[in-house]
């Protein structure tokens, strides 16, 4: 998708639009919330005692999650919009959790943290929003320590793949430069020299959007027109849209998957 980049990212979890996320997500903002993060830990065997890199935390309720639930001993989560950053710092001292859980505002593609210094990088629903992916996986791969983990969620094309008039109604109004496919992110991780052990389809996707749906239209309305400044033709686009990703999902056209690679 050409003219879409990281500036436009940055303002789109800058603005108004995540009050709206806030209220149907909470401060998990991926599909699934908790449960599939603890899905993913447990495939990816993440132990207590281990430290951690959340590449585009977001507000870092994952790395909250897993210091609280699977005992991790530190994490350390990037994110290139300083809106969300400052959020997540703030709710990890609300929580107390402000020892173990720290925040670097950067692009994920060129963070400067240590080579080899995590025991797992860790992401959930956000590499979609990161254009040079090549990039983001070697970084995630000089980052892991040798014998550690990738273990991560991310919206990719299914097998049926995506028309090229889905594709660009998909990526603009997600914000998306471009999608991979499972296939494709084994690829680049084994570019980046490491091994896939998982790569599966979630089957969250579809039943997921029905929920937000219904959340949307069935109990949350005036919540959700109230963070639209009460615009009621925001909230027929915003439900379109939600609408064609449930169609999408249920075609094959896109999914959430989980991946879990081994850095030998
Ligand atoms: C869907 S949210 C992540 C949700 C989070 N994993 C969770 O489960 O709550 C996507 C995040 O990716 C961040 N992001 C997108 N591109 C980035 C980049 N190149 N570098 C760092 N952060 C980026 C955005 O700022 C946003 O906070």
């Amino acid at each position: 998708m050409a003219g879409v980049g990281l500036a436009d990212v940055i303002s789109a979890y800058s603005g108004t639009q995540t009050e709206f996320m806030k209220l149907l997500f909470g401060q998990q903002l991926h599909i699934g919330g908790m449960k599939a993060s603890l899905d993913l830990a447990e495939r990816a065997g993440i132990a207590a005692g281990s430290s951690g890199i959340d590449l585009c935390c977001c507000n870092g309720a994952g790395m909250r999650l897993l210091v609280r639930s699977r005992n991790v001993a530190s994490m350390v989560g990037v994110d290139a919009t300083a809106a969300v950053v400052e959020r997540g710092r703030r709710l990890t001292r609300e929580e107390g959790l402000d020892g173990r859980v720290r925040f670097v505002h950067a692009d994920a593609c060129k963070c400067d943290l240590p080579s080899a210094s995590a025991d797992f990088v860790w992401s959930e629903d956000a590499w979609c929003y990161v254009a040079d992916k090549p990039k983001l996986i070697a970084e995630a791969a000089r980052m892991v320590r040798p014998g550690g983990v990738i273990a991560f969620t991310d919206w990719v094309e299914g097998p049926a793949g995506l028309t090229d008039a889905e594709a660009q109604r998909f990526l603009a109004m997600m914000t998306f430069a471009n999608v991979e496919d499972i296939a494709g992110y084994v690829k680049l991780l084994s570019a980046s020299g490491c091994e896939a052990r998982l790569a599966e389809d979630t089957e969250r996707f579809a039943p997921h959007f029905e929920l937000y749906l219904n959340m949307i239209e069935m109990q949350l309305t005036y919540d959700v027109l109230r963070t639209l400044a009460f615009r009621a033709e925001l909230m027929e686009t915003l439900v379109d849209g939600f609408r064609f990703l449930g169609e999408m999902a249920r075609a094959g056209k896109i999914a959430q998957a989980r991946f879990v690679a081994r850095r030998p």
